[in-house]
């Protein structure tokens, strides 16, 4: 990295406590921990890849990373455990081939013609009865087999993702981040019109990304894989900047923010907690796991990385701190260990303060108010 590049990278506002919250694509289904969009666009125009090459983000969630590579016209890879995260990356950064606000209308008004009927088959999930009242479990379920019919993959994902968006507001949950049960007035026709009304938000969210003729957009493509399964000859061999947020120990659990979401969708929540790096109950059970397991678990990540990116090209990490059973663990220096082994050196570590207006998902158990920004390089 040349000394310029590290003054600018250094001089930079990482924060962004001043700019707008995110808007277009980037809104259409809340996510635990994502990036605000000016960060990868940011590194983009920072370190910006070779033409020829890709972007990497090996834990890319939502796809936020996704969504800012492609609008600067390159390709992108993204890998993500969780199904529901691949779905949503998927959606943001394909065009539908069809208005998604017509799809949905048809898609709702099937599924009420069979809720009227009584034609509507619920799917086991454990304590639904807790969760959602039954006229709302009727109406979840006939937009479930509707949708499903869809024949078109784009349009068909654009209405999970679309259903998906809704589960929380519809059911007994309090809200997205308090899982306390409470009185719910919704009737049934009021999740088919909840469902319509977020087509449409996000039916005005997605043209955003084919409003410009002139402009070429990327190509992404989203591996639904555990990070620490995957071979480098999974992945193109030329990744020209990496740009990701990992999960960190005891801190945000994504399985279990999506839960309900993930059942309605198909999805198995129990096998992703699993697997996912750094979910709870990992850290709370009979030969428990701790910060070493972490600094392993990223030393396979950066292996997988060293081979598979070019040369030149940067990985730039954003990370937190976590709290374990009361310790502060500080996963900046974690992460650094990690990296050494595999050939990585510290190019640069930027601190930034995350904005108080922005921490929304920040779990009470680790009260994270700062982040570090690690530039990796190959050695
Ligand atoms: C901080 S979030 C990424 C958020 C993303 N930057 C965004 O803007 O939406 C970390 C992600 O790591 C994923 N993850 C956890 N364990 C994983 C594993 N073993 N393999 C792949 N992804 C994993 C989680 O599902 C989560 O989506």
């Amino acid at each position: 990295m040349t000394t310029k590049t590290a003054k600018l990278l250094d001089d930079l506002d990482w924060d962004f406590a001043d700019t707008p919250m995110e808007s277009g694509v980037h809104t259409i289904h809340p996510y635990p921990a994502k990036f605000i969009p000016q960060i990868p666009r940011q590194l983009i125009q920072l370190f910006p890849p070779k033409s020829n090459s890709v972007i990497l983000d090996p834990f890319c969630g939502s796809g936020t990373t996704l969504v800012e590579a492609i609008n600067t016209g390159l390709d992108t890879w993204g890998i993500d455990l969780n199904p529901l995260a691949c779905l949503i990356s998927r959606v943001k950064t394909t065009q539908l081939p069809q208005s998604l606000d017509f799809a949905a209308e048809a898609t709702a008004q099937k599924a009420r013609q069979c809720f009227t009927a009584g034609d509507v088959q619920i799917p086991s999930i454990p304590r639904l009865d807790h969760w959602f009242k039954p006229e709302v479990q009727q109406s979840l379920a006939a937009l479930v087999t509707e949708i499903d019919r869809e024949p078109t993959r784009a349009v068909r994902e654009a209405l999970q993702v679309t259903l998906s968006s809704i589960i929380v507001r519809v059911s007994n949950q309090e809200s997205n981040t308090r899982y306390a049960a409470v009185e719910n007035t919704y009737t049934a026709q009021d999740v088919f019109s909840q469902f319509k009304n977020a087509a449409l938000t996000i039916n005005r969210a997605l043209l955003t990304l084919s409003d410009n003729l002139f402009r070429r957009l990327g190509h992404a493509t989203v591996l639904n894989r555990d990070i620490l399964a995957i071979k480098p000859e999974e992945l193109p061999n030329n990744v020209g900047l990496v740009i990701t947020s990992p999960p960190y120990p005891n801190a945000y659990e994504y399985w279990l923010y999506h839960k309900y979401r993930m059942y309605w969708l198909g999805m198995d929540p129990m096998e992703v907690r699993e697997r996912e790096i750094g979910a709870r109950p990992h850290y709370f059970k009979k030969n428990a796991q701790d910060e070493t397991d972490f600094e392993k678990q990223m030393h396979t990540c950066f292996q997988l990385l060293s081979q598979v990116m070019l040369p030149e090209a940067k990985a730039c990490f954003l990370v937190g701190r976590s709290i374990i059973h009361g310790r502060v663990i500080d996963n900046a220096t974690l992460l650094q260990r990690a990296a050494e082994p595999a050939g990585f050196i510290v190019k640069d570590v930027v601190t930034r303060n995350i904005p108080t207006t922005r921490k929304a998902f920040n779990p009470t158990h680790s009260k994270i108010n700062r982040e570090h920004l690690i530039i990796f390089g190959l050695q």
